[in-house]
């Protein structure tokens, strides 16, 4: 609604007048900053690996939205486009694709398979990532990029002031690829989380230095929930499944340790940094509720934490044939499904969690009061 509708409106009916427009205009964002992973990677990983056709490029990826590949690791839109849609905002731009002067309104600097931490630290331990640009590196990009989106102290104040900084979902990968991947046991990965969080403080706190007043930090989805961490950590054992919802315990128990510690982060930078407006998005307890009852949010699909698309195995999830790969299939119905690709949701599932961190309840606070006046 436009400010003129919005006065049509006030003329018949008080009570509809305004209602969505009030958040755009006083509380809304006129920039989106996204940094991450998969989870919110709009085209990076794409335009960085394209020598090697990664799967994501090839359909069905984008097949809901798009209607062809775009990068994103889904059938659709991920939280941040809706996000973005929520504020007027066009879906956010890949900063590969592109010269800095495009991205006033914001860009996702996320790439798929980054991790919180530098390349060097899995170096060390002898494990390979599927890519350096990590964290600290998409901030470093960032930076680059502030000349070109303000030039004043002034001027920059007031932009910063209408920006969003979305500092992940990030983090997941500096486990899940060294624990399913490359025999680094449970104990290994679980110590590398109280680093791993500091990384993504060290982030936040970095962006606020640079000016950033809004910050999101959302937490991990329960990656036991993934059709991928079942299969390859072996959660086909009843006993090490999670009653109500199917997922892998042991996985889940390592992404609550890492939500936990991230949230007390999340508390001491508000402390040191009253400034600014800090919030935390909870991306666990919406996939549980799924999980534990998808009929009530109208996931269909059965059985319920199968990836729609993949290849034949237990939760039609292959290696060997990943979504978009040849030997894969996707689920007529790609929205009745809560996985999408065995390590991605669907648009429906992205689509309801990005409402729940915009209203409430699953965001401290909702997005749409994050801004002050
Ligand atoms: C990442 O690796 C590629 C090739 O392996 C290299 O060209 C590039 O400079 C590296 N980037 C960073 C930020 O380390
Ligand atoms: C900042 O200054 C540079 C060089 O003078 C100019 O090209 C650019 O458009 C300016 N950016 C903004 C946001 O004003
Ligand atoms: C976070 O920042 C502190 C202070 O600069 C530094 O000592 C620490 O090594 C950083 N931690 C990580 C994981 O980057
Ligand atoms: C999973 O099962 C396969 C064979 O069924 C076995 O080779 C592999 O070691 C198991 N992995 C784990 C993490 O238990």
């Amino acid at each position: 609604m436009n400010p003129s509708v919005c006065k049509i409106s006030f003329l018949f009916l008080i009570i509809f007048s305004c209602f969505d427009p009030s958040y755009a205009n006083h509380n809304g964002f006129d920039a989106i900053f996204q940094f991450g992973d998969s989870l919110s990677d709009t085209g990076n990983f794409l335009i960085a690996n394209a020598d090697s056709s990664p799967n994501m490029g090839h359909p069905p990826y984008g097949i809901t939205f798009f209607g062809h590949p775009t990068g994103r690791l889904s059938d659709g839109r991920i939280i941040v486009d809706f996000i973005a849609e929520a504020f007027g905002l066009p879906l956010l731009p890949p900063f590969l694709s592109g010269d800095d002067q495009s991205f006033s309104k914001g860009a996702s600097f996320a790439v798929s398979s980054a991790t919180a931490l530098d390349v060097s630290f899995f170096q060390e331990r002898g494990v390979g990532l599927g890519t350096n640009l990590s964290l600290s590196v998409q901030l470093e990009w960032f930076q680059r990029l502030i000349p070109s989106l303000c030039n004043t102290t002034r001027g920059c104040k007031k932009y910063w002031r209408k920006s969003l900084f979305m500092v992940g979902e990030i983090g997941g990968n500096d486990y899940l690829g060294p624990w399913a991947f490359n025999m680094q046991t449970e104990q290994q990965v679980t110590a590398y989380v109280p680093t791993v969080v500091e990384a993504i403080k060290n982030a936040t706190e970095k962006l606020i230095e640079l000016g950033a007043v809004n910050l999101v930090v959302p937490g991990n989805p329960p990656s036991g929930c993934f059709a991928s961490i079942l299969t390859l950590l072996n959660g086909t054992r009843a006993e090490e499944l999670e009653p109500g919802t199917g997922c892998l315990r042991r996985a889940n128990d390592l992404i609550r340790y890492h939500n936990r510690l991230l949230r007390r982060a999340v508390e001491e930078l508000r402390k040191e940094h009253p400034h600014a407006r800090i919030g935390y998005a909870d991306f666990y307890t919406p996939i549980i509720e799924f999980a534990k009852d998808p009929e009530a949010f109208g996931f269909s699909y059965r059985p319920k934490l199968n990836a729609c698309c993949g290849g034949e195995g237990p939760y039609h999830f292959d290696v060997r044939a990943l979504c978009g790969q040849p030997g894969s299939s996707a689920c007529p119905e790609p929205s009745a499904a809560i996985d999408w690709d065995g390590w991605h949701a669907t648009e429906a599932t992205y689509h309801r969690i990005a409402d729940s961190w915009l209203h409430g309840p699953f965001a401290d606070p909702p997005i749409l009061r994050l801004r002050k006046h």
